[in-house]
């Protein structure tokens, strides 16, 4: 059985002492609950004091990004290396506000990817469409090509140490949630993507959704046979509603 996992990505929000009170309470409020695992995507500047924070509980951490180079001259760019020094254990890549707003297409993506995998980090890989093209059916195709375009470079042995989450855009951010069976239909297709491949990969590979899970909607979500867990936005950074989400995953 796969065991479930609930990431926050707290985006471009935090603060030192909304961190500190809210990172208290989600240890507190996940204790013992030891049947999912939990992690927190945070922005860089934070990371050493979430390192500090988390280091000797079961919440996990990582980043939102990360460059596809090892070192250089990329003015305000972070790299994978860099992120080890903090201990993290994730990192998210090819998230649709990156792909849309700094114009990462999938081949840069596919690179970031490989950046997190030979520098020990579990890349989150992000993939999902758009509204226009989900009412266009176009979504298979738009999915199926953000995956292939990661096996074709890493090879898809290399997924055996990641994380996929399917994020349909018209989701994020917007209180409008696919319903568990849009989801699973999606996450169904991924799996099989993968599995035409690699059946054993297929099998073991945890895929996320995320696209407005709240606290009343994560059960129902995390009932449907491939989803695994949740990449949670706005409610990661309200304490209740994370810990109720996480306590959604642990059954
Ligand atoms: P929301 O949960 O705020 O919709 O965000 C989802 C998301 O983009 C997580 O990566």
């Amino acid at each position: 059985m796969r065991k479930k996992l609930v990431a926050g990505n707290w985006k471009m929000h935090g603060g030192i002492e909304q961190n500190n009170s809210l990172l208290n309470k989600v240890v507190a409020g996940t204790l013992g609950a030891d049947k999912a695992t939990y992690a927190v995507c945070v922005p860089y500047p934070y990371l050493s004091q979430v390192s500090s924070l988390l280091k000797d509980t079961h919440i996990s951490w990582g980043a939102q990004n990360i460059s596809q180079h090892v070192k250089g001259a990329f003015t305000g760019e972070v790299s994978a290396i860099m992120l080890n020094d903090f201990f993290c254990h994730y990192v998210i890549v090819g998230h649709s506000e990156r792909r849309t707003l700094y114009g990462e297409d999938s081949k840069i993506v596919s690179h970031k990817f490989k950046a997190a995998l030979e520098n020990s980090l579990i890349p989150i890989l992000c993939v999902g469409e758009s509204l226009d093209q989900r009412e266009a059916g176009l979504t298979e195709e738009i999915v199926g090509e953000q995956l292939d375009a990661v096996i074709e470079l890493v090879g898809v042995e290399a997924l055996e140490h990641a994380v996929l989450a399917y994020e349909p855009i018209w989701a994020i951010g917007t209180g409008r949630t696919a319903t568990p069976q849009q989801a699973q239909d999606i996450h169904s297709f991924i799996r099989n993507r993968v599995a035409s491949h690699n059946t054993q990969i297929a099998t073991k590979i945890q895929i996320l959704y995320g696209g407005s899970v709240k606290a009343n909607n994560a059960t129902e979500l995390f009932v449907m046979p491939d989803i695994d867990g949740g990449l949670i936005g706005g409610a990661s950074l309200l304490p209740d509603e994370f810990i109720s989400i996480c306590m959604a995953a642990n059954n």
